[in-house]
């Protein structure tokens, strides 16, 4: 079945266009890596699936159904968390579900189930500032989690995180992923990343953002980094990006690392 399908779409900020003519279909229970590299428009391409854009040409579909703007149906989790500060770990994972206007008690009990399930049980009273980074993330995955959407949107969700703790954090969303067959459309610049994760990456061309290539990630999970297998794919991956864009991947590398 289609989850997401983006026909044609085009977006522009004024005479910047940042997306054009982009056409892709995620299938139900995917995990898909958007890949490019920084300022390519990935999070322009996220912003107008979770309905915080409008394209300005083409559409966007959920479930078969046009895309005219947010919905439970598409979660979002961000690279800088972005939590509430002044709200404890369960008072955040419960926003979306007291603006649907669930009970109190429902909402405490799937605040706790999404808590659970992101390994933070016993930080249900903790605030934000009281956690590590990869803790942090977890609360902002259970609480897209939490409105029990049909896709979630992850926006370079483990680029601020250092490299031990993001092993870790894919390592754990592909657990959650495997338990709640969600959909998962993953934005990053990070090509090792993408083929740890994904069933398919889509490269996208500098920008402005189009699919320039899509690449299947045919390997067995959980995936051997160190693996040959997993060396071919990376490099294809390279290869398929191109010069332009990979010399700019290399950059972000450099920086990293
Ligand atoms: N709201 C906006 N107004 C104007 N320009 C924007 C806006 N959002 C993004 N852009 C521009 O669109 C381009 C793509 O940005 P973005 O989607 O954030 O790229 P990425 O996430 O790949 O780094 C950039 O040049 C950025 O400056
Ligand atoms: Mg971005």
């Amino acid at each position: 079945m289609d989850r997401v399908t983006l026909k044609n779409v085009s977006k522009s900020f004024d005479d910047l266009m940042a997306v054009r003519d982009l056409s892709l279909v995620v299938k139900d229970e995917e995990f898909v890596s958007l890949l490019g590299p920084s300022g390519c428009g990935k999070t322009t391409v996220l912003r107008l699936i979770a309905g915080l854009e409008q394209p300005t040409n083409g559409e966007i579909y959920e479930d078969g159904k046009l895309v005219s703007g947010p919905g439970s149906d598409r979660g979002m989790v961000f690279q800088e968390f972005a939590l509430f500060p002044w709200r404890t770990v369960i008072k955040n994972v419960e926003f979306g579900l007291e603006i649907k206007g669930l009970s109190k008690h429902k909402r405490r009990e799937k605040a706790l189930k999404y808590i659970d399930l992101v390994n933070l049980e016993g930080f249900e009273d903790t605030y934000p500032h009281e956690l590590s980074g990869g803790m942090k993330q977890r609360v902002g995955i259970a609480r897209a989690l939490a409105n029990e959407p049909d896709v979630l949107l992850m926006d370079e969700p483990f680029g601020s995180l250092d490299a031990q703790t993001r092993n870790i954090m894919q390592k754990e969303l592909l657990r959650i992923w495997e338990q709640t067959k969600t959909t998962i459309i993953f934005v990053t610049h990070s090509v090792d990343e993408a083929v740890y994760l994904s069933d398919r990456i889509i490269a996208l061309t500098a920008r402005p953002a189009s699919v320039k290539k899509t690449i299947p990630v045919n390997l067995l999970r959980p995936r051997d980094r160190t693996s040959e297998e997993f060396a071919k794919i990376r490099h294809d991956v390279l290869q398929e990006l191109g010069d332009e864009v990979t010399l700019a991947l290399k950059r972000e590398r450099a920086r990293e690392a």
